[in-house]
């Protein structure tokens, strides 16, 4: 394996020791990373799955495959690299024979190379194009977005995805300086729309709704959770870090779902949903990066860990009946 450091790539892979504890590496295991970014995840998987665990990593940003494949190539075939969206996950998993796996992660959002590449359009602190797309590809980018939409629509944007407060003047703002130009001019636009505060940059909040309205990354994420659930093997585990409470939201109610039985309101006498109990949250609350990562790394201020296991069919009958039984006292 390359002896490259995660500094010297950029990238410095947030809450590892975490993830390993969650997702307990073991050899011969079948493990997916589909945010694989640098390969800093990827390759403490593929360590602590030595000698033969395997990995199939995947990434919409081909720039970050190709960087992330450089690094981890001479692993003995114990990786897998495809490009992909999470919506296609159980697609490519099936097609990789990766279906019936021990542990996948989802460490979701930008990363760094992403962020600090001005060309890529993600940064508001240097001028770049309106682009925004992880994958380069992509039919929309944020120039679409900034110089198209129309201004209601930008406004639900940025304040849905932004929880911008002045969401309606920083879109008026936008609307009325078009077409912008690039990334500078952008920033400049909203910082004159937005009182600064928190020590943040006035722009962080709308550069984020807009890059989380490129990239569809909440419907995306929606997309993929069941996906991940289906290609698990009983007593699998998925692991999923989130960036924002918006993120974070729809893990936590996929997660607190999937770990109920019937869906049927207590009105019903008998199920009618057939929903099953298949996951046990191994996280009631999301997980944190500890202060000495914080100091090391400040990305893993915001990081929020969730983890929960698969069971297999005993546990799930054992689950639902107890499940039923606290339904049934509590009508
Ligand atoms: C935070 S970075 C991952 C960093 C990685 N864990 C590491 O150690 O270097 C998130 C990665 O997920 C990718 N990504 C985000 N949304 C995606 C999606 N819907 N489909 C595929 N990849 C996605 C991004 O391109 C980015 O490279």
């Amino acid at each position: 394996m390359g002896a490259t450091s995660d500094q010297e790539w950029g990238h410095v892979p947030v809450m590892v020791e975490e993830v390993l504890l969650y997702l307990a590496p073991r050899s011969g295991g079948l493990y997916i990373d589909a945010t694989v970014g640098l390969g800093g995840h990827t390759q403490a998987i593929l360590s602590r799955s030595a000698p033969d665990g395997r990995v199939l990593a995947i990434d919409a940003d081909a720039q970050a495959l190709a960087i992330a494949e450089r690094r981890l190539s001479d692993d003995g075939g114990r990786v897998t690299f495809v490009q992909g969206r999470h919506r296609d996950l159980e697609r490519i998993a099936v097609a990789q024979g990766f279906s019936g796996c021990q542990g996948i992660l989802l460490d979701l959002g930008v990363s760094s190379l992403q962020l600090d590449d001005a060309e890529r359009g993600f940064s508001f602190r240097e001028a770049g194009p309106l682009d925004m797309r992880m994958d380069s590809e992509a039919p929309v980018s944020a120039e679409e977005v900034v110089n198209h939409w129309p201004e209601q629509e930008l406004a639900r944007v940025i304040a849905a995805y932004g929880e911008e407060r002045y969401a309606r003047r920083v879109a008026h703002r936008i609307v009325q300086a078009r077409p912008i130009r690039d990334t500078a001019h952008l920033a400049a636009v909203v910082s004159g729309a937005v009182r600064s505060s928190g020590g943040i940059h006035p722009a962080t909040r709308t550069f984020q709704a807009i890059r989380i309205a490129v990239n569809d990354e909440l419907g995306s994420l929606e997309a993929v959770m069941p996906q991940a659930l289906a290609l698990l093997a009983p007593g699998g585990v998925m692991a999923v870090i989130a960036f924002h409470s918006l993120e974070d939201r729809i893990v936590k109610q996929f997660m607190v779902r999937e770990s109920r039985g019937c869906l049927c309101p207590p009105r019903i006498p008998v199920c009618e949903c057939g929903h099953r109990v298949q996951l046990d949250r191994l996280t009631r609350r999301p997980v944190q990066a500890s202060t000495g990562e914080i100091g090391r790394n400040p990305r893993s201020r915001s990081a929020l860990l969730r983890a929960a296991r698969k069971l297999d069919e005993e546990q799930m009958v054992a689950a639902e009946r107890e499940y039923q039984t606290r339904a049934h006292h509590a009508r």
